[in-house]
């Protein structure tokens, strides 16, 4: 049954390309890369428990390196464009964001309605010593952090416990899994069988829990528009083939706030 006007949910989905115009690469590009020595790691072999394992400071060399990349970034029109269908929304509005980068929430985006389904590049964990909440990595450790640059001896301390564990990055890597506690999957999962409307941006449809939220909406049914610059994602051609389905090929930031004005006509 069609919800009334006025009580419409709404669930937007955001990946990496929502921040491709904010200047932070996206994974699949050659800009991905990181170099240790002479060899050139994908953020498949980096983004893994087992190779902060391995090598944890080369792990945190790349993280400290991506940070820095993320906090001199600012959000743009497509940001800033969802915070005032958050605003306009209220509770009916739930994002689900795969981008670690916070620029969602530092364009206004609420923490409650916000979640950050892979974790956030701010923070650090110490799961080994039971500490479940994230910590703010520490402002002594520089976000002028250049490309290829290794952590030294006195900088690693800060990222360690008082009982000297060295902490971890609160993302989810490729080798974990999606949790409730952290990552807000049993209410990602509740937001979507809610949804009247999904709008998916600037993802590949690579990773696991927003294909499931996708494929839960194009099951019953509802109506939800993708927007991405390039057909190749898996979101694009779901949409294609489903009645319910709305492709917009082109930049998030010039797509969205379109989208947005529309959105808030309508409900
Ligand atoms: N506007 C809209 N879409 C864009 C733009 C843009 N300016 N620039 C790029 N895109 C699209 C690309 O065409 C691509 O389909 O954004 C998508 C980005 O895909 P990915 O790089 O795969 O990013 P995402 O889907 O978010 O998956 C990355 O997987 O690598 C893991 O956990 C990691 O969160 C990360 C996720």
């Amino acid at each position: 049954m069609q919800a009334m006007e006025g009580e419409q949910r709404v669930v937007v989905v955001s990946g990496a390309g929502i921040s491709a115009e904010s200047g932070i690469p996206t994974f699949r590009g050659v800009e991905g890369y990181w170099q240790v020595g002479s060899k050139n790691y994908h953020p498949h072999e980096l983004a893994t428990l087992s190779a902060f394992r391995r090598q944890p400071r080369e792990v945190w060399s790349w993280y400290l390196y991506r940070r820095g990349v993320c906090l001199r970034a600012e959000p743009n029109a497509a940001h800033h464009a969802l915070v005032r269908l958050e605003q306009h929304l209220n509770e009916r509005f739930t994002l689900v964001t795969q981008n670690v980068d916070g620029l969602h929430g530092r364009a206004g985006a609420s923490r409650e309605q916000t979640y950050e389904v892979h974790g956030n590049i701010r923070f650090m964990r110490f799961d080994d010593v039971g500490e479940l909440d994230p910590r703010l990595i520490p402002e002594e450790l520089s976000t002028d952090w250049a490309r290829g640059r290794q952590v030294h001896d006195d900088e690693i301390n800060y990222l360690r416990h008082a009982c000297g564990v060295l902490g971890r990055p609160h993302v989810l890597w490729f080798d974990e899994y999606y949790d409730e506690t952290r990552f807000r999957y049993d209410s990602t999962l509740r937001a979507a069988e809610a949804a009247d409307l999904l709008l998916v941006v600037g993802s590949s449809g690579t990773t696991n829990l927003p294909v499931q939220v996708a494929e839960r909406v194009s099951e019953r049914n509802i109506p939800f528009i993708v927007v991405n610059k390039d057909v190749d994602s898996y979101f694009v051609d779901l949409a294609q083939h489903s009645q319910t389905g709305a492709v917009l090929i082109g930049n998030a930031s010039e797509w969205i706030p379109v989208v947005v004005d529309q959105l808030i006509k309508a409900m």
